[in-house]
């Protein structure tokens, strides 16, 4: 077992303006496509978490050369299909669901078995979603009865587009067919639950023929495959994701106010800022710009003592579908009984986050009523914590990991957290960027 983390303390108020680590859905997509381009690409303030240091090292062993420099990466790409496949191939994504979803996509005509392993969060989760659609393109897997990790997997010569239906607004579900479309001949077609659109702002960007088609809750999308595209130059926006450990800190703090700068806020990505408005915060988000196909701006908060519930709106789901363990600690906070529904997808993340969310709030004296898809929360806006908290056994989950660092911060009381090395997989800043603002924490 991993270091604990110690956390006992008051906090003085803070206005500071900071910066998250970069977008981890974009850190690794670019890296996948960079892997693709022909030549030398160069991808700026990529996140340098351990779930991109796993997806370089998969790459490396499939051919591909890659440096870095701090935060700058340069990938030295072979061309579509250019990746050099040997025998006895074991490509180990460690806690990264969205590297080990895609990569697939791009090993559908690799000639020799390859094998795909994770650790042990990740080898509980399921890969059917991506299989079942990688065998109709003509890809073949050795795969157990739960369709877990590891898995093998023997791409073929004779790859057929296909007619895809994305139905559970799985961004990782559409984009490994998307990646596959790249290598396909002749066009696929897909249809998919709306989701991040990260994979398409990309493709857009490298001219990757594309064609989409938007309807309201389903986007209809057209690939045509493509032999070659050249080499690229990225700067990877910060990621929403990790900012919102930072906003619901400071919403939740006395006379707080922050600034948090050239972040992503892709629509598909900040459906938290629109619930917390809902709720009562005045988030604001200025200084839109769009580059690189993705729109980033800096994003103001300030403390807001009393919060409304919320009934959020299922549709705006996929939208926070990282977000709603810190959203859940918010409704904790806020007057009234909050519903959100239609979430079994929660269950199947790093860990089954919506039946472990309800623990931690009850572990803070707060009610709640769970079911297998969704969860109402009894919000106690004045609760403030005398007693110790041990916060163990949630699979080394980091987004459970931050959301209990903030609840420490922002509930009181005398907390333990196991595995402190959790957060690393996305958001390697975090323990930093909070001393800066004034916390302070012990490792035992
Ligand atoms: C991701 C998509 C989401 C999200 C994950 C990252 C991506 O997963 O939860 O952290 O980068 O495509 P699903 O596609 O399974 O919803």
């Amino acid at each position: 077992m991993g270091k604990k983390l110690l956390i006992n303390n008051e906090h003085n108020p803070f206005k500071k303006t900071i910066s998250v680590d970069g977008d981890k859905s974009i850190s690794i997509r670019t890296l996948l496509l960079g892997s693709q381009a022909y030549g030398k690409s160069s991808i700026k303030n990529i996140l340098m978490s351990e779930d991109i240091i796993n997806s370089i090292n998969c790459l490396k062993k499939l051919g591909i050369k890659i440096s870095i420099n701090k935060k700058d990466c340069f990938i030295y790409g072979r061309g579509v299909n250019g990746f050099i496949f040997k025998k006895n191939i074991i490509l180990d994504a460690g806690n990264s669901g969205t590297f080990a979803r895609l990569i697939l996509g791009l090993l559908i005509k690799s000639p020799y078995y390859i094998k795909l392993i994770g650790d042990k969060s990740l080898s509980q989760r399921d890969f059917e979603r991506v299989v079942t659609p990688l065998q109709k393109i003509g890809a073949q897997f050795k795969i157990n009865n739960k369709k877990t990790l590891p898995l093998q997997i023997i791409g073929s010569e004779f790859i057929n587009p296909i007619n895809y239906f994305e139905n559970k607004g799985s961004a990782q579900c559409k984009s490994t067919v998307m990646l596959a479309a790249l290598l396909s001949p002749g066009h696929t077609v897909i249809k998919a639950k709306k989701s991040r659109d990260h994979t398409e702002n990309i493709f857009k960007y490298l001219g990757i023929p594309i064609k989409i088609k938007k309807n309201d809750n389903y986007d209809e999308i057209k690939i045509k495959g493509k032999k070659f595209f050249k080499s690229f130059k990225y700067h990877v926006p910060s990621d929403p994701s990790s900012c919102a450990f930072f906003v619901v800190l400071t919403l939740l703090s006395k006379d707080c106010k922050l600034r948090i700068k050239n972040v992503n806020v892709n629509q598909s990505r900040i459906g938290y800022i629109d619930i917390l408005n809902k709720m009562g915060a005045k988030i604001k988000i200025v200084n839109v710009k769009k580059k690189y196909g993705e729109k980033q701006a800096d994003i103001l908060v300030k403390s807001q003592p009393k919060l409304k519930k919320i009934n959020c709106p299922a549709s705006l789901n996929s939208s926070l579908i990282d977000e709603f363990l810190i959203i859940f600690l918010a409704a904790a906070k806020a007057n009234g009984v909050s519903s959100f529904t239609n979430l079994a997808e929660l269950n199947k993340k790093e860990s089954p986050r919506l039946k472990l969310g309800s623990k931690l709030l009850n572990q803070l004296g707060i009610k709640t009523k769970l079911t297998n898809d969704s969860i109402k929360i009894f919000g106690k806006p004045d609760v403030i914590l005398k007693k110790s908290i041990n916060i163990k056994e949630y699979n080394k989950d980091h987004r459970i990991f931050m959301t209990s660092v903030i609840a420490a911060y922002t509930f009181g009381g005398k907390w333990k957290i196991d595995d402190v090395d959790s957060y690393k997989s996305s958001f390697p800043s975090f323990l930093n960027i909070l001393k800066g603002l004034g916390y302070k924490f012990k490792f035992v």
